[in-house]
């Protein structure tokens, strides 16, 4: 579901007399559908940057990152658009939103964009929102005002709305109370069986070993890093 073929990622520094710094070298990697891959690996060794090249926020200098039929290297940004809306989710490690929208349409909004009917958006963003237990009294705020672990289980929700096919998950567990955690792990566990292809990065070792088939030491693939 999730194919890199000999992708490589440099960063000109254009104000520094276009100094360039070789990040990540001929990186492979497959995920397949119902699988949970760790991104391990040293602090700098680039798991954040693979993991932005993968939902096309980095352009990669040279080969193939696959999203089911799409190569994202190749593709244009209306296809990288679709793909994201459709295919690929990303829960980022902070919550984004447009100020003044409400939590329940911050949730339900993933919905909205694949065709759900605004009823069943509505259900499943309220289903998500107890379960990870948000007080209704916060329902109809913005989630602009909210505690930091409130805004990160807004963002899980919203991340978790739409069923997409693969998924890329930057320490959804990280300051999460351990019930909450217990409830995000099991997230990621369901959307394993429903068969999401999935890649994350979690400093939580215990997380890890429990949703993470495998690990993939990104230091393996950094020039100058031994893994
Ligand atoms: N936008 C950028 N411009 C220049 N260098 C960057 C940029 N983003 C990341 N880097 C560099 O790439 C390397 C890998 O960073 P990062 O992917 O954040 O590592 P990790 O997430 O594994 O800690 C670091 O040396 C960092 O300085
Ligand atoms: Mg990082």
């Amino acid at each position: 579901m999730i194919d890199l073929n000999n992708v490589s990622k440099t960063f000109t520094l254009h104000n520094q007399g276009s100094a360039v710094i070789e990040v990540l070298n001929d990186v492979s990697l497959s995920v397949a559908a119902g699988e949970c891959v760790a991104l391990t690996g040293a602090s700098g060794a680039g798991k954040s940057t693979l993991m932005r090249m993968i939902y096309g926020n980095y352009m990669a200098q040279a080969g193939e990152i696959r999203i089911g039929d799409v190569d994202l290297v190749q593709a244009e940004p209306r296809e990288i658009i679709a793909v994201r809306r459709e295919v690929l989710g990303y829960v980022s490690q902070f919550l984004r939103v447009v100020p003044r929208v409400q939590t329940l349409d911050v949730v339900a909004e993933p919905m909205r964009a694949v065709g759900v009917s605004a009823d069943a958006a509505q259900a499943r963003a309220q289903a998500l929102l107890s379960q990870l237990n948000i007080p209704e009294r916060l329902w109809t705020l913005s989630p602009t005002t909210f505690s930091g672990g409130e805004q990160q289980r807004v963002n899980i929700a919203r991340g978790f709305a739409h069923a997409y096919p693969a998924m890329l998950l930057d320490e959804p567990t990280a300051s999460l109370d351990a019930t909450n955690r217990e409830v995000v792990l099991t997230l990621i566990e369901e959307a394993k069986a429903r068969g999401a292809a999935i890649i994350g990065i979690f400093h939580d070792e215990a997380a890890r070993a429990r949703v993470c088939d495998r690990e993939i030491d990104v230091s393996r693939f950094t020039p100058g890093m031994a893994a």
